[in-house]
């Protein structure tokens, strides 16, 4: 099993290699590829350093340059890279996309993500390769391995949910950030996060549904321990967008001068929802206790209800009774 696993590495690195070769030295990559990406705005070396590439738009150009430089089919198939048709021939999963390989934290490639060129709406703007025996998506950061480092020594976390974030907010010098991509946030991702610090920041789409995902994300953070906090973007920017929009010294300038503490964060959207309507207000309340009663730290939720009653107007020993009566619920 040791060797069929090394195999689906091998058989990885090598699409890695191919579709980089794609992008850089050749026609087709070089003006559909290539331009692609600096027609967004990234810069050469974040390209280089995230090994980022392009499939050619054609049946099956990996899988025959894989055959004939004597990769079994068996671990095309196997890794995704390859699927088989009806009457038994192998096809490429990725074709005519910009890729971007998929690194586990040890920096050997496991997977990739394929963005489309195309504007049509019916063609998924994402492909990402399949669960197998050496990818699974619940418990990968996207660009953890070139984080870590970054992640410990600025003793932070930041968290996005897309590939080109991760690349832009490298390329505003910010390297401690990693992209839950492609699955909701999962716990096996927050555990991974701990291992390397406590405190996470959530950069999520300045959109309904980033901010639907920050909300989860933050009460599943803080259930694990850990702490975190939240930056939001415009209406319609995402890290990425805004990055190229302001340019990489705004916008650290933007997330270090933004960064709100989870009630503060949640306080802000719920209270911009609920208007003067008082009972809106006193489900607010609840709302905001309800993710306090996830810290499992007395001391740690003891401030933050502090904070929250001073924010919200609310006396104290009311939210602690409140806190009480959800932990007993939850026991
Ligand atoms: P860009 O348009 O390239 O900037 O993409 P984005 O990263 O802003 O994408 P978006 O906000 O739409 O989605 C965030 C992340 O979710 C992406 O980076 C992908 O990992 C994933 N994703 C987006 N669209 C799809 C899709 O159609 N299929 C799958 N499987 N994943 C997707
Ligand atoms: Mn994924
Ligand atoms: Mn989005
Ligand atoms: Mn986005
Ligand atoms: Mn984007």
């Amino acid at each position: 099993a040791q060797n069929a696993r090394e195999s689906l590495y091998i058989v990885s690195q090598f699409a890695g290699n191919f579709f980089e070769d794609q992008l850089w030295n050749t026609p087709e990559g070089k003006a559909i590829g290539l331009s692609y990406f600096k027609e967004r705005g990234f810069r050469e070396d974040i390209i280089k350093k995230f090994n980022l590439g392009y499939s050619p738009d054609f049946w099956d150009a990996l899988t025959q340059d894989a055959v004939k430089n004597k990769h079994a089919e068996e671990y095309l198939e196997k890794t995704g890279l390859a699927i088989r048709n009806d009457k038994g021939k192998l096809y490429d999963r990725f074709r005519g996309r910009v890729m971007f390989p998929i690194h586990n934290f040890t920096g050997r490639i496991i997977g990739f993500g394929g963005r489309t060129l195309k504007t049509d709406k019916n063609v998924p703007k994402y492909v990402n390769s399949p669960e197998s025996d050496i990818y699974h998506k619940s418990n990968v950061l996207y660009g953890l391995f070139h984080a870590k480092k970054a992640i410990r020594d600025t003793d932070n976390c930041y968290l996005v949910e897309g590939y080109a974030d991760v690349l832009a907010v490298h390329q505003a010098h910010i390297e401690n950030v990693v992209a839950s991509s492609g699955t909701s946030l999962t716990i096996e991702q927050i555990r991974l996060i701990g291992r390397f610090t406590q405190n996470v920041t959530i950069l999520y789409d300045g959109d309904a549904a980033g901010i639907k995902a920050s909300l989860r994300g933050l009460d599943m953070i803080l259930e694990e321990g850990l702490n975190v906090k939240v930056v939001s973007f415009p209406t319609g920017d995402d890290p990425d967008s805004y990055m190229h929009k302001v340019g990489a010294g705004a916008f650290k300038s933007y997330i270090e001068d933004n960064r709100q503490d989870f009630i503060l964060y949640k306080a802000n959207i719920l209270l911009a929802e609920a208007g003067k309507d008082p009972i809106k207000r006193a489900g607010i309340i609840r709302d905001i206790v309800e993710s306090i009663a996830k810290i499992p730290d007395n001391i740690k939720a003891s401030v933050f209800i502090r904070e929250c009653s001073r924010l919200l107007e609310v006396e104290e020993r009311i939210l602690l009774s409140e806190l009480n009566t959800m932990r007993a619920a939850k026991l």
